[in-house]
């Protein structure tokens, strides 16, 4: 399985660009697209999906161009929009079976699976209750289920954790290293701890641009003595978050105690610490939105 995007730009408007210049070879196995807000991660997924179009470049699923033959690839794709609308009058099964219809399944082969996505996403015990009432984490399972009818060989998620409780969170992350054999999967998130144990690749997003791919181990590579912890006094405080970026600070008896990530440090009081991979996406973020370290 392969799937190349070749030089992608999506013009919004004639000044916004969703992304820009965007070129990536994704294979098997879990890649976490990793992003902030506005970053151009639905952007990109939605163009993967074929549900929008690029204004310039091309992709191929398997070699085939998708603008050319859009079948190849969506007769193999299961998609969780982020803003994945349900049918509230619907139970789970009505629902599956109406989205399983949309997919041209067929019936025998739609029910079978209905009933073992039912139990997989932990649904049994509501599947005949209308999902109108069903909490956020049980929306987003159905969203999941309906994504995985047609056992897709690429699945595209669109920050699918959203709503979870930690519980589901661990449930959907040992769902996602599950399917990862033989398959793509695309997860998009701002949550770095979501990809942390399932990802393994990550690409990093931000203003339309791709800032790099690479595997977790790599990356955390990549910020190796970049990374200090230090104690500042309050007083200190503003100025430090103004100059640095911080990853993390707690308030303790003897002053503030920050994780800095930055190339030169001019603390006196400091101790290098090893990067998590939080630590290294700030650092790449706030890189490419043209900050000082
Ligand atoms: N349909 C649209 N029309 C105009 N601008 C859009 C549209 N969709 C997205 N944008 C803009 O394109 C940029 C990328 O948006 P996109 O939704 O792809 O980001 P994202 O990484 O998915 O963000 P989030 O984490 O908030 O979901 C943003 O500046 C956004 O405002
Ligand atoms: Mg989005």
């Amino acid at each position: 399985m392969k799937l190349s995007i070749d030089n992608v730009s999506k013009r919004y408007t004639s000044t916004l660009w969703g992304i820009k210049d965007f070129s990536l070879e994704i294979e098997n196995g879990v890649l976490g697209l990793l992003g902030p807000n506005g970053a151009g991660k639905s952007t990109l997924m939605r163009i993967l999906a074929t549900i929008s179009k690029p204004t310039t470049g091309k992709v191929f699923w398997n070699d085939v161009d998708i603008s050319k033959n859009p079948k190849a690839l969506r007769d193999e794709l299961g998609y969780l929009p982020q803003d994945f609308g349900v049918y509230p009058n619907l139970n789970a099964i009505e629902f599956l079976k109406y989205m399983a219809a949309i997919k041209g399944m067929d019936k025998k082969i739609a029910n079978r699976r209905i009933e073992e996505l039912i139990c997989l996403l932990n649904l049994s015990e509501k599947s005949k209750v209308k999902i109108g009432s069903y909490s956020g984490g049980m929306r987003q399972r159905i969203g999941i289920a309906q994504a995985l009818l047609n056992d897709p060989k690429l699945l595209i998620v669109d920050e699918p954790t959203v709503g979870l409780d930690p519980e589901e969170r661990v449930r959907f992350r040992n769902l996602i290293s599950d399917l990862s054999l033989d398959r793509i999967i695309i997860l998009s998130t701002h949550i770095v701890s979501d990809i942390e144990s399932t990802a393994s690749k990550i690409a990093l997003i931000n203003k339309g641009n791709l800032l790099t791919k690479c595997t977790i181990q790599e990356l955390l590579c990549s910020v190796e003595n970049k990374v200090w912890e230090c104690i500042v006094q309050e007083k200190e405080l503003s100025d430090v978050r103004n100059k640095y970026i911080i990853s993390s600070s707690v308030r303790q008896s003897d002053g503030m105690h920050l994780r800095v990530v930055t190339d030169n440090i001019l603390f006196a009081n400091k101790r290098l610490v090893s990067p998590t991979l939080e630590d290294a996406y700030l650092y790449y973020i706030s890189d490419s939105r043209g900050n000082e370290k």
